[in-house]
């Protein structure tokens, strides 16, 4: 069993928030936003975020697999839960836990758009650009992290790990 290594505390995470929480507060202040998390890794960022910003907004869910159970996956998305909210017209904010390749940000991006929303953006919490295989416009970006497999704060290794209040890494026991 790997043995999770702190990279970003819950400290760092909440004061992140915060911060753009402010920011899209400003931006989206009597817009009634959407805010669609990306199930399942974005169930806890969002959370926090809508309490941070603490104006009126709507929650919705969708979710797509691009990962399986490990760490690679084949690159095809696949819509797997979509939304119940019609978007046309809405200010939709897409809250994604990480963007890696980008590969389902961009699936996103256009699967919503083809739906007339009045605008639509997106934030990320954690963004590894390093691996990026298509060009994915970042809103609101809360961290840029190095290449490494992250868990914990929402994101699992094969489901595990997701309720780890810190952002980790996994290493191998000694
Ligand atoms: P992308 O399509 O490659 O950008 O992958 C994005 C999705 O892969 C995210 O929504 C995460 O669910 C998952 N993912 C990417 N990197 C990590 C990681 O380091 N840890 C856990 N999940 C990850
Ligand atoms: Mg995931």
């Amino acid at each position: 069993m790997d043995k999770p290594k702190i990279v970003i505390t819950r400290e760092d995470i909440a004061e992140k928030i915060d911060e753009l929480a402010a920011e899209i507060r400003r931006d989206y202040k009597d817009k009634n936003p959407l805010l669609i998390g990306v199930l399942k890794g974005s169930f806890v960022f969002l959370s926090d975020l809508v309490r941070a910003m603490n104006i009126p907004v709507e929650v919705d869910f969708i979710r797509v697999s691009s990962y399986g159970a490990g760490k690679e996956s084949s690159g095809k998305i696949k819509l797997v839960k979509d939304v119940e909210t019609p978007i046309k017209d809405r200010h939709v904010l897409i809250v994604e836990d990480i963007v890696d390749r980008g590969l389902t940000v961009r699936f996103l991006l256009d699967y919503f758009s083809f739906r007339k929303p009045a605008s639509l953006k997106l934030c990320a919490l954690f963004d590894k650009p390093s691996r990026r295989k298509v060009e994915v416009p970042i809103d609101y970006r809360g961290f840029t992290i190095p290449d490494a497999f992250v868990v914990g704060y929402g994101l699992d290794y094969s489901e595990q790990y997701r309720y780890l209040p810190d952002l980790c890494v996994l290493e191998e026991h000694k």
